[in-house]
């Protein structure tokens, strides 16, 4: 088995949902709207299948784990992006198909750092509305203005079929939010955190469970509609003061800029090469007309 499909085989049976099971547990994971976040988004890959989550930050391009999007580099056309999934419209209201994925290149699979992606769509989502990033000044030191953030999900089931190495996926429309309280550095230290320089913590409190034990790859990590990080490792499954892990959103937003730097970089070489070989083209044909008169007068 290789390296993924023992990390998606862990993920899925790690993820497989138990949705409305301890209704009595008022902080946990509730039933919320996609409408009402307008930059979430969902990410359907085939063969293998996943879904994870993902934000709009513009029309074109969508923010998400780089765990998510790992057997989808040399293949993006089997990436879908769909929009405002819920009960009333399982397929949601608009998809894309991924065109170009940017993992960042220091994301490393044992512990989880570094884990950002950013996926260029075919077709921008026209119906959404990008999450804000933080201003400058509050990048400095991240500290969101709330004390509790939010991340959501929309839950799925994976069964393992008869041959017991490939999953089948079903999702539940029906988004559930979670609310984060953050915790310090210092706190998260203590919990066992590591490489808290480029996390940070948020904490399952012991009554704020998620007993969805939902996955929450890839999902944005925000309060009101500005952007804190990417969920990038969390123990959802009502695990005991263990804190949940999300990439810094200063990491994002330099990834970002390293990658649209790259994609212009990109489009502009396209432009010289073809200017080059039109160029080219043009002089070659000087050439033969030259020769073609020379080969008259002869
Ligand atoms: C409600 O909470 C109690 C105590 O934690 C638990 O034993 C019980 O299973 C819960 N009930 C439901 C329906 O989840
Ligand atoms: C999202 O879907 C809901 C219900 O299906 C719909 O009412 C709403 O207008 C949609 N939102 C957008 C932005 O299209």
């Amino acid at each position: 088995m290789t390296y993924n499909m023992i990390f998606h085989l862990i993920f899925c049976l790690f993820v497989v949902s138990v949705v409305g099971v301890n209704e009595n547990n008022t902080k946990a994971s509730y039933k919320c709207m996609s409408k009402d976040f307008p930059f979430l988004v969902l990410l359907k890959g085939t063969s293998p299948s996943i879904y994870c989550g993902g934000a709009l930050i513009n029309s074109e391009t969508v923010v998400t784990a780089a765990h998510c999007i790992e057997n989808f580099i040399k293949t993006p056309e089997k990436l879908q992006i769909i929009f405002n999934v819920s009960e009333e419209n399982a397929e949601g209201t608009q998809k894309s198909i991924a065109a170009n994925i940017f993992r960042h290149k220091k994301f490393d699979r044992n512990h989880f750092t570094y884990n950002i992606a950013i996926i260029i769509m075919q077709e921008p989502i026209t119906q959404g509305e990008p999450i804000k990033l933080p201003t400058e000044k509050e990048n400095e030191r991240i500290t969101p203005s709330c004390e509790k953030l939010l991340t959501m999900t929309w839950p799925y089931e994976s069964k393992i079929n008869a041959e017991g190495n490939s999953v089948k996926i079903t999702l539940n429309p029906q988004l559930y939010c979670l609310e984060l309280p953050l915790i310090t550095k210092e706190e998260c230290s203590l919990l066992g955190g590591e490489n808290l320089d480029t996390f940070f913590c948020t904490f399952s409190e012991h009554d704020a469970y998620d007993h969805n034990c939902g996955d929450y790859s890839g999902y944005p990590v925000f309060c009101k509609d500005t952007l804190y990080g990417i969920v990038s490792n969390a123990y959802s499954c009502g695990i005991a003061d263990v804190p949940n892990f999300h990439t810094k959103v200063e990491y994002v937003i330099d990834f970002w800029h390293e990658t649209m730097a790259k994609v212009k970089m990109g489009r502009s070489i396209n432009i010289k090469s073809t200017a080059f070989s039109l160029n080219y083209r043009f002089q070659i044909n000087i050439l033969h007309f030259l020769l073609l008169i020379f080969l008259e007068f002869y």
